[in-house]
């Protein structure tokens, strides 16, 4: 079996192999710029992962797992100018960098250079890895737009925004252990149930990347905090702090919601955290992470290939659900 640190390492080499074209340096210098930033590569790794509970090499592989790195890095140059996020791993985004057009531009460009990779991969499964590929992008899109329309709406309820948090990041955590499942010649029924605890998995991931934008260290996590209380995003926390707080706090929280004036952005951030301190979020978000997790396990124990070939990947899920960064 291959450790994590094998995987992360092959996976740092595929992405320093990408070749880009000599000329049009103005598109595709900010690809390289935006995958090669400290980014946690854990879709690929993922995949990698995956495949190895089937099969032993991993050349087969790696197109399709840096294919999944590919497709995650265009999301995000796209993201964050839909967010308006200045920050990304720590480091100017690209259309801070560079401008908007830019962002639009070299994350169509990835796009495209993900499809190629998914594209490389062995014969047999091109269909299916195709099919995968569209139906996942197509979700992501959908889960997208359903977090920038929830900016504008106040009623959100938990359900809603299980769905959105389903479609704009799990799917894809599935997407990529299913890919390396297929490869490997799992059965359909495991690759199944390793696609249902990617998105468990991907659930309990972003509740922690809401929580990691109120209470994680900007200088770890890479990305300006309370960017989200800021862009009035439908979070796990602030639906909670709706759901749970008393009248006089909810018509606290509203107003804070109304006022968009980027001079009291610092005082609505410290405003609305002290609300989610005092209702105790955190516990709430962090023990809904844990069920999300233990339900995952569940999907894992069912796969039917020996213990020890599991051992890699939940340990590596155990420390995504801990993570700072
Ligand atoms: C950020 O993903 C976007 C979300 C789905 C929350 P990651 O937290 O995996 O970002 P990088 O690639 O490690 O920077
Ligand atoms: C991530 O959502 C979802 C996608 C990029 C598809 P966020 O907007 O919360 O991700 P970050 O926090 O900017 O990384
Ligand atoms: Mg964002
Ligand atoms: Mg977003
Ligand atoms: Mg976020």
């Amino acid at each position: 079996m291959i450790s994590f640190d094998e995987a992360i390492h092959l996976v740092y080499i595929a992405v320093g192999n990408i070749n880009y074209p000599e000329k049009f340096e103005g598109l595709y210098s900010p690809i390289r710029y935006i995958l090669e930033l400290k980014g946690k590569k854990i879709r690929p790794v993922l995949c990698i992962l995956s495949y190895n509970m089937w099969k032993e090499d991993f050349e087969e592989v790696m197109p399709s797992a840096i294919a999944w790195e590919i497709f995650h890095n265009f999301t995000l140059m796209h993201d964050d100018l839909m967010d308006k996020a200045d920050k990304r791993r720590g480091e100017d985004s690209v259309h801070k960098r560079w401008n908007e057009n830019t962002a639009i531009l070299s994350g169509d460009a990835m796009l495209i250079l993900a499809y190629q990779h998914i594209a490389s991969c062995p014969e047999v499964y091109l269909k299916e890895l195709m099919d995968l590929f569209s139906s996942t992008a197509a979700e992501i899109c959908e889960g997208q737009q359903l977090d920038l329309e929830f900016e504008s709406r106040l009623e959100v309820c938990q359900e809603e925004y299980m769905e959105m948090i389903r479609l704009k990041t799990a799917v894809l955590l599935g997407a990529s252990l299913k890919t390396g499942a297929i490869i490997g010649g799992a059965s359909k029924q495991d690759a199944q149930l390793i696609s249902e605890f990617g998105v468990n998995i991907g659930l309990a991931f972003q509740i922690m990347d809401d929580l990691l934008d109120v209470y994680g260290d900007p200088k770890l996590f890479g990305k300006n905090k309370g960017g989200d209380i800021v862009a009035n995003k439908k979070t796990f926390f602030l639906l909670k702090a709706l759901e749970m707080a008393d009248s006089k706090t909810k018509e606290c929280l509203k107003q804070w919601l109304k006022n968009t004036n980027q001079e009291h952005k610092e005082d609505k951030i410290n405003a609305i955290t002290a609300i989610y301190d005092d209702i105790g979020i955190k516990k709430m978000a962090e023990d809904k992470i844990k069920s999300l997790y233990l339900q995952a396990r569940n999907s894992l124990a069912k796969i039917s290939v020996e213990e020890d070939k599991k051992y890699v990947l939940s340990t590596f899920a155990e420390q995504l659900m801990n993570r700072k960064i």
